[in-house]
Order: structure tokens, then C-alpha cells, then sequence
């Protein structure tokens, strides 16, 4: 699929997805969502690419959220058919790579679920966060009254969506929503060398580990640690185990193949 509003490079074993649309603050409309998951699909299936890494264009806007200007005039029909349709999101999480979010401004509504449905969420100390949709007359539609409340817990999240609130970066890593907040002008080389780092891992048992931990949230206890026990030994099927483990007693730096 040819991007009309995505940038995607492959740097090395680490995929940048950046969306292009800066006068309009990086909004996502259909078809930019539409390519969001082409873009996803396409890099799981990329064995060279190891960890995902999605911004925005530009140093004002990760993505100021869904493009308010194709809601107008749009059926409850035409809106729950376009929403069935383009999972970008559920996409992203159920990517088997780690995906991290370099958060360079601000993240509002459908930019702020984007980056919570990703695993890992750097931000500049310029950034902003918000569900402002009930300004709208709208609710968060994209995941965010369920990863908000999981991420930051139900008290912080309902202020948050009903007040339509902005806070700042110190604010979201305060209440947990980012894992890190740097200065501007260091976020892409942070962010970068946090995504080589993990991108010398085992692929194996990072998306064992990725699927495991999202099982935390959509399983209940028992049911989660079973299942844990299963991808842990699905790891012994791995050749990178036997790699890990006998680097480790060689004491020697492991090489991971993903096999
Ligand atoms: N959808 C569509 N267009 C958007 C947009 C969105 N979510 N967010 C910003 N834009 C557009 C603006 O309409 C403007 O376009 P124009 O130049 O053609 O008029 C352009 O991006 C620049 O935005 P502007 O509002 O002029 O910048 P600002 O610095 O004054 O304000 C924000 C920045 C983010 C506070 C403001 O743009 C905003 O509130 N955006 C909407 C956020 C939102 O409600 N998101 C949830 C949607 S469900």
C-alpha cells in the first residue's frame, strides 16, 4: 500500500511510523487509520523489523485525536461501520512486537488512546494529554475509557474523560500514562536507543512476553497465570532460549534470532 499519510522507515530493527498530516496536528481521519493497520500488518509479517516506534510529524502534535471534520453530518450507522472496519489500535496491541510511543506534543482524544495502545509511552516534556471528546458531545470511542482506567485507574480516568482536562507531561508521568518524560530535544535519540536496546532481544520471548502481559487485563487471575505458564514453556521451543541460557553460563553476550 502506497502512504498518503504515513512516513515509515526501517532503521536498522527498528520500524518509525510517523503520521504526516501537520495541518491538521496529525488528526486521524479513516484513511489514515486505514493505513495505521496496512502498516502494522506489514511490519509483523517484516522478520528484519524488531520494535515498532510511532510519532507524529513536526514538534506541536503527536496526533490532536480523531479528524473532527468527517464526524458532520456522519450516521450512527456510517460511524459504527467505519469503526468495525479499521481496528488500527486493537492492531497495534496485538502486534507481537513491542511498539513504542514517542509522544512529541500534543496527544488528545484518539492520539492520547493511540499511545495507549501502544506498550511503551515516551514523551517529550512538551506534551500534553486529554480525552476531550465530551467537549464534543462525544465519548472516547478508541479504547479510552477502558486502557485510561486500567493504565491510571478509574478515579484519574473518569476526571480525566469527564472533564475534557488537558495535563501536562510531568502531570501524565506523575499518574503513569507515560513511562518517561524528556527534554525535546533528546526524545527521538532516547527513544531510539531504548528501542535498539530491546531490539537485541529474544523476538520470541518478547512477544511471549507481550501477549502475557496484556493477558493481565483481559483475563482474570487464574486464567492469566495459566496462561503464562504456557508461553513460559513455549519459550523451550525456542532455539533463542537454548542461546540465552548458554550465553549466560558462557558468559558472553547472546545472539537472538528469533527462531
Ligand atoms: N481534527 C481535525 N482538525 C484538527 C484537529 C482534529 N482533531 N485538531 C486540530 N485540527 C486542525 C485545526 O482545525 C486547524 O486547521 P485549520 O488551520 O485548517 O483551521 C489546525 O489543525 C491547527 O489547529 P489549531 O486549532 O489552529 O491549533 P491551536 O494551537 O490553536 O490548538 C489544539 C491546538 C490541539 C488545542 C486544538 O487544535 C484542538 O483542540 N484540537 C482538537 C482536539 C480534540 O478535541 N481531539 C479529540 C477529537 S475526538
Amino acid at each position: 500500500m502506497g502512504y498518503e499519510n504515513l512516513i515509515v522507515e526501517e532503521r536498522g530493527a527498528v520500524a518509525k511510523i510517523t503520521v504526516n498530516r501537520p495541518d491538521k496536528l496529525n488528526a486521524l481521519n479513516v484513511r489514515t487509520r486505514e493505513e495505521i493497520l496496512a502498516a502494522f500488518k506489514d511490519l509483523t509479517g517484516n522478520a528484519n523489523v524488531r520494535v515498532v516506534v510511532i510519532t507524529g510529524v513536526g514538534d506541536k502534535a503527536f496526533i490532536a485525536g480523531a479528524d473532527i471534520s468527517e464526524f458532520a453530518g456522519r450516521t450512527a450507522l456510517e460511524q459504527r461501520e467505519i469503526m468495525q472496519r479499521s481496528r488500527a489500535f486493537d492492531a497495534m496491541e496485538d502486534c507481537p512486537k513491542p511498539v513504542i510511543a514517542m509522544i512529541n506534543g500534543f496527544a488528545l482524544g484518539g492520539g492520547c488512546e493511540l499511545a495507549m495502545a501502544c506498550d511503551i509511552r515516551i514523551a517529550s516534556a512538551k506534551a500534553k494529554f486529554g480525552q476531550p471528546e465530551v467537549k464534543l458531545g462525544l465519548i472516547p470511542g478508541g479504547g479510552g475509557t477502558q486502557r485510561l482506567s486500567r493504565l491510571i485507574g478509574e478515579g484519574k480516568a473518569m476526571e480525566l474523560i469527564l472533564t475534557g482536562d488537558m495535563i501536562d507531561a510531568e502531570e501524565a508521568l506523575r499518574l503513569g500514562l507515560v513511562n518517561q518524560v524528556v527534554p525535546p530535544e533528546e526524545l527521538e535519540s532516547r527513544t531510539m536507543a531504548l528501542a535498539n536496546r530491546i531490539a537485541e532481544l529474544s523476538p520470541v520471548a518478547l512477544a511471549m512476553a507481550k501477549k502475557s502481559v496484556k493477558n493481565a487485563a483481559r483475563t482474570d487471575l487464574t486464567c492469566g497465570l495459566e496462561a503464562e505458564s504456557d508461553l513460559f514453556a513455549l519459550c523451550f521451543a525456542s532455539e533463542d532460549r537454548e542461546e540465552g541460557v548458554r550465553a549466560f553460563l558462557e558468559k558472553r553476550k547472546p545472539i537472538f534470532t528469533g527462531k
